[in-house]
Formats: C-alpha cells, structure tokens, sequence
C-alpha cells in the first residue's frame, strides 16, 4: 500500500522542496495585502498581538498536525482523510473534512484571484510622480472598472490554471527557490526607505503597541481566521502538499520554519507600510486598497523607483500564483483520484468554478455593490465566511483528528519522535488547546 502510494504521488527530490512549496503557499497576499489592511481595519497593536498568539498556540500546532496526516495518507486531503479514519477505525464521514477543505479552497481562490488581479495590474503602474491623492484614486478607479478587474483576475486564474493543469510537481520546484528571497529583499527594501518618511516611530508604535481596549471578539475572529489564512490552514493545502514530503523529514521543525518565514514576512510588510500611510496623512483603515494606494507613493519617491515598483508587483503577483496553486490543488488531486479524470479537466472544471464565483467578487466593488449577504458585499462575504468560519472549523476538526481519533503510537510514529516534553506540549495543544480556544471564540462572536 504505502509503496503504492508513494508511486502515485512520488515525493519531492529534495527536503527543500516542502519548505520552499509550503512557504511559497504561505506567504502571499495574506501577507502582503491583508495582514497590513487587517491590522489598520482592527486598530494596530491589540491585533497584531492576539494574530501572534493565535500563530504561535493554534496555527503552529495545527500545521503539524496537518502536516503529519498529509505525510501519512499520501493522497489528495479527502482520499487521506478516509484512509487515515479507516487506519484509526474512525468514521468514514472523516473523508468529508477534506471534501469542504476542497471547496473552501475554491470559494478562497475565487476572490483571492480578483486581488491578485489588482497586483498583477499594478506591475504596469508606472510608479511615477504618484501623490496620497492620485493613488488613491487610481486605485477607486481600478475598483470601479467591472472590466479591468474581469481582465485581470481572468489573466491571473487563467496563469494558475496553466500550472497546476501541468502537474504540481513540475510547476512548483522551478519557481519558488530564486523569486520568494527577491520578493523579500524589496520588502526589506521598502522598510528601510519608511525609516526615512519620519513616521517611522508612528508606525511602529501603531502595529506593537497594544490597546488592550481594542480586543473584541471580533478583532479576535478576524485575527484567528488571518492566521489560519496567512499559514494556509485548515482547508488541506498544506495536507496536500505534506503528501509529498520526504519519509525522514523532521515535521516540527520543518513547519516552525514556515511559520516563522510566514510571520516574518508579515510583520515586515506592515513596518514597511504603517508609516508610509502616517506620513502621507492617509488612513490606517483604508481596507483593502491599502497596500495599493500606500507603496506606489514609496517607489514614485524612492531610487530607482520604477524598477523596484515594477519588480515588487512581479513577484507578489508570483507570490500569489504560489498560493493560489495550493488553493485548487487539493480538489483537483481529489477529482483525479476518485473520478478517474485528466488532470488538465479536472483543473478547468474547478478553476471554471473559480472565475464564475470571481466575477461576482470583482463586480461587488461596482455593479454589484447594493447586494450585500447579512450587510457585507460578495467579496467579503466570500472572505468571510473561509477565513472566519470554514477554516478555524477545518482547523478544529484537524485537531480532533491527531489528538483523539489517530492511534498515539501512529501519531509518534509518523513524527519520529519520543514522547518528551515536546510532544506533551503539542499534543496537549491539539487535543484541548485549539479546538476550546477556537470554540471559544467562535461561541464569543455568535452569542
Ligand atoms: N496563505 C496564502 C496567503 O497568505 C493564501 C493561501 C494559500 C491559503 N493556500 C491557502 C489560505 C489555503 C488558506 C488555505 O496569501
């Protein structure tokens, strides 16, 4: 059996290659883009602190624990799902916990791929002579355009739809190792120059210093449902991806890398951005336009500029591709395995899905704008309800899995570790930890 599965999936060449594709999948927009305009949205310190903690005591844990039961089934998250319930005698309907994490990732592509839009159409901005003002219109009238945006978040699915219709393996390894440490540097980059707008004291202040006044249960929704996004948790991409990691790969220490690389890459982007927004008299709570309308300003007044601008909506709008692969791949591998169908049909039955849903994201920002779904547009809603629901419920039901359905010896064995202090930490956390603190503060929200 396991020689059978490893013939199907293979496994990747080089230990690297989990850390590179789960990263490239980690780090994304979520980084780039939603993690600056959530932390503006919720008022700065208060949620960046609970966004830390919900990574470090629920998101790390669970990746391991997703992780491990990739590596262990070796198939697309819904087919591991049953043979891992078949292997702990555990119910079958286990198999439809990867079955929504497949539909979740299509509902999340779906709108992802309209912003990823806006940064694919940024890559030709020009990113000169740009003002707090004109940014901030050039960025409304993108908005307001059904076109542009059909266009671009068209170009952008049609781009990950040629990749994964080639096959993962093939698609991933190439791309992920030379760009991800480019895109970095300009992040770097981008910080050192908001060290010179003379709000970067502000900034800093902005995003570290809590005010515990800030903490509601809505701010702790949207920062449990962000790190479960920005880690690419809770709907089976990293299941996915885990089913091709190498047998004698450590998983612990592998998935603090990619927590770590993930969450470095935030806090990094919101250094950079918070005191551009101050400087320029823009506001933090600008929403989804804020990365947007905020780092044209910083390549329009820095060196080189147009070079730099251009390259950094190049490669987030890589960074993106390599999230976005890892959103259709687990119910691409899913149609493949069980209804017997070729890849590339497989790929633009579900990526056709995508772009429908898409258009209604896209046209939420102007035609469609009056339809709001309990008082938020189609665009959020779709957020809304992936991020804040489906993947911390995912999440909670993974948990479950490792720490109370799969045999212990099974779980140690998979880990290839003792059971020392380490492990009673871990699985402490998954067994009560995360599923009471994300029950508590789905319980919180809704009553
Ligand atoms: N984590 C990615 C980002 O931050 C988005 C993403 C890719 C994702 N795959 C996912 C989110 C799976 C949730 C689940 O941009």
């Amino acid at each position: 059996m396991q020689s059978n599965r490893e013939s199907i999936h293979g496994t990747w060449s080089s230990r690297w290659t989990f850390i590179l594709a789960a990263t490239g999948s980690a780090v994304g927009l979520g980084n780039i883009w939603k993690f600056p305009y959530m932390a503006g949205d919720n008022g700065g310190g208060a949620f960046v602190l609970v966004y830390l903690a919900c990574i470090a005591i629920i998101g790390l844990p669970i990746m391991l624990g997703e992780i491990m039961i990739g590596r262990r089934g070796r198939s697309s998250p819904a087919n591991t799902m049953k043979i891992l319930a078949i292997e702990a005698k555990a119910s079958k309907a286990w198999t439809l916990l990867g079955a929504t994490g497949a539909l979740a990732g299509l509902l999340i592509l779906s709108f992802y791929s309209v912003a990823a839009g806006w940064a694919l159409s940024y890559v030709f901005n020009g990113f000169q002579n740009i003002t707090a003002e004109s940014s901030t219109a050039s960025f409304n009238e993108l908005l307001s355009s059904p076109t542009s945006l059909i266009f671009w978040h068209t170009l952008f699915l049609v781009i990950t739809i040629f990749i994964v219709a080639r096959g993962i393996l093939e698609g991933l390894e190439k791309w992920i190792n030379t760009l991800m440490p480019m895109l970095f540097v300009i992040v770097l980059l981008l910080c050192i120059y908001s060290t010179q707008t003379g709000a970067f004291f502000e900034g800093l202040v902005y995003l570290f210093q809590p005010d515990f006044s800030k903490i509601t249960p809505e701010v702790m929704l949207e920062a449990l449902g962000q790190a479960f996004f920005t880690l690419s948790l809770g709907m089976g991409a990293i299941m996915a991806y885990g089913a091709y990691m190498p047998a004698d790969q450590n998983i612990g220490k592998t998935a603090i890398s990619v927590a770590a690389l993930d969450t470095g890459v935030a806090l990094l982007a919101g250094i950079a951005i918070f005191p551009i927004v101050f400087a320029n008299g823009l506001a933090a709570s600008e929403g989804p336009g804020l990365v947007f309308v905020t780092l044209p300003i910083a390549f329009s007044s820095m060196p080189f500029g147009v070079f730099f601008g251009t390259l950094f909506f190049i490669l987030l709008s890589i960074a993106a591709l390599s999230s976005s692969i890892s959103l259709i791949e687990p119910g691409v591998a899913w149609l493949i395995e069980s209804l017997k169908i070729k890849r590339i049909t497989a790929t633009l039955g579900l990526g056709l899905v995508a772009w429908s849903l898409g258009i209604l994201s896209a046209l939420s920002f102007n035609l469609l704008g009056e339809f709001t779904i309990f008082g938020r547009n189609f665009f959020d809603a779709t957020d809304f309800l992936t991020n804040q629901i489906m993947l911390p419920l995912g999440g909670i039901f993974i948990a479950i899995f490792v720490g109370w359905k799969m045999k212990k010896e099974d779980v140690l064995e998979e880990l290839k570790i003792k059971e020392g202090l380490l492990f009673k930490l871990w699985y402490f956390s998954v067994r009560y930890i995360s599923p009471v603190m994300v029950g508590c503060v789905f319980l919180y929200f809704f009553f």
